[in-house]
């Protein structure tokens, strides 16, 4: 599907770089991607991303157009918006998605988010030819109850 053409890696180097900008979130802590590999083989599926934000983190992934339909990103959203959603400070765990993107609102209706609603011009999509299209919200929350609020630095 066309809203699905997202741009790709067109060479080696453009994949090294991308490998070296993901090891420097991990280092400054804007972002937390993940290699999605297989378990048993090892080999290279895709890419998860979670970024916390407290109260709030979100996540986005990206699986080659081979490995799809086999449950993996399925897998592996669930286990990081578990962990997400235990971590004190965090009380919400959102995603977006193209509202026909059937496969990736399935993903995050499997890691336990429901659908929220439906947020105008959110994202730009060159690809389409839109300067600004409609994205799905799905989230995942817990009440903040009684935790004890550390302050920020
Ligand atoms: C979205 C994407 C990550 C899904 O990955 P996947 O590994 O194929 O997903 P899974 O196999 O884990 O399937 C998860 C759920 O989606 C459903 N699903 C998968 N492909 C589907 C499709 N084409 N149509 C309808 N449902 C689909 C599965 O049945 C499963 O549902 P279930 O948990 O109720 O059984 C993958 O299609 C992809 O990388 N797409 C391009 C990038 C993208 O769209 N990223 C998300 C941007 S918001």
């Amino acid at each position: 599907m066309q809203f699905m053409n997202f741009p790709r890696h067109r060479d080696v180097a453009e994949s090294v770089t991308f490998a070296d900008f993901c090891e420097a979130c991990w280092r400054s802590g804007s972002a937390f991607p993940w290699a999605v590999t297989d378990r048993v083989t090892g080999q290279f599926m895709g890419a998860l991303e979670l970024r916390l934000k407290p109260p709030r983190a979100d996540l986005g992934y990206i699986l080659g157009e081979r490995f799809w339909g086999q449950g993996f990103a399925g897998e592996a959203a669930s286990a990081v918006v578990a962990w997400a959603i235990a971590q004190p400070g965090i009380f919400r765990v959102w995603a977006t998605c193209h509202p026909e993107n059937v496969a990736s609102a399935a993903v995050l209706r499997r890691a336990g988010l429901t659908y929220e609603a439906t947020l105008a011009n959110w994202d730009a999509r060159p690809q389409l030819g839109e300067a600004a299209g409609p994205n799905d919200c799905y989230a995942l929350t817990k009440s903040p109850g009684t935790e004890e609020i550390t302050p920020p630095p």
